[in-house]
């Protein structure tokens, strides 16, 4: 593995509504083509020798949408899993979900926990879905785990530093993402991981998220391996380090 590689990639998967409209079809038609999307991207991070890559399936926000889309999208989530837990399992994928689980259909909640627990002893690429996720939600748990802590007495509010917050955000264990990318168009964080993407490299592209192929993927990676992360530092300091 090179520097120029990310060890850990971040997408927004945007354009899944549009796609389908440019093609006048139903909105969840776009959201099961993204599952092929998925699938590839998933494959082609294995091979590059990508170690996490976080995807948003589903916002703290996307409750807003239509009640049918929204269970279209939950029933797409249940199928997708059974479908291809196999597969990543035989792919030595680990999976990971992150978000607030209680919200999920009881059905889907116990297939993600069965799907975890499958794979969780796999050494190969952390595929981390984020499901009824958002950065704010995330942030705000951590701070409560840790005033928590506070009133039981087993730290003092001085205590709270950069350090202990990050530890008590989502996948704490992982590597920060190194690239974020968002299709679709839109130049926006969308409240995702946002402790998380301090440093982060951003990525925007205009391809809709059914039409991300493996091409635009390594357009993106290309992009990340031209840039100088600096986290601060001087250009100088950089180059000479
Ligand atoms: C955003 O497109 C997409 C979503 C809210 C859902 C993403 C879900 C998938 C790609 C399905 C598969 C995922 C997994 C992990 C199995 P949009 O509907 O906002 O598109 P628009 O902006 O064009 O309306």
């Amino acid at each position: 593995m090179t520097d120029s590689l990310p060890r850990h990639v971040a997408i927004i998967m945007d354009g899944n509504g549009r796609w389908a409209k440019g093609k006048k079809l139903p909105r969840i038609a776009g959201h099961r083509a993204g599952v092929d999307i998925v699938r590839k991207t998933v494959r082609a991070c294995g091979k590059k020798g990508i170690d996490v890559l976080t995807l948003f399936a589903f916002s703290s926000e996307n409750w807003r949408r239509p009640k049918r889309e929204v269970t279209l999208l939950m029933e797409l989530f249940v199928r997708a899993l059974q479908q291809e837990v196999k597969s990543l399992n035989k792919n030595n994928v680990r999976l990971r979900v992150i978000g607030d689980m209680t919200a999920l259909p009881p059905k889907l909640q116990k297939l993600i926990k069965k799907s975890v627990e499958l794979t969780e002893n796999n050494s190969g690429l952390t595929l981390v879905i984020a499901a009824n996720y958002g950065g704010r939600w995330d942030m705000t748990r951590a701070a409560q785990r840790l005033a928590q802590k506070v009133a039981d007495g087993q730290m003092k509010p001085e205590e709270v530093t950069e350090e202990m917050i990050q530890q008590h955000t989502c996948i704490s264990e992982l590597p920060e993402p190194d690239l974020f990318i968002r299709t679709g168009g839109e130049k926006r964080i969308s409240n995702y991981l946002l402790w998380q993407l301090a440093y982060t490299e951003l990525y925007f592209t205009e391809t809709l998220w059914p039409e991300f192929e493996d091409d635009d993927f390594d357009a993106a990676l290309a992009s990340f391996a031209s840039r100088q992360r600096r986290f601060g530092r001087t250009g100088e300091q950089v180059e000479n380090a």
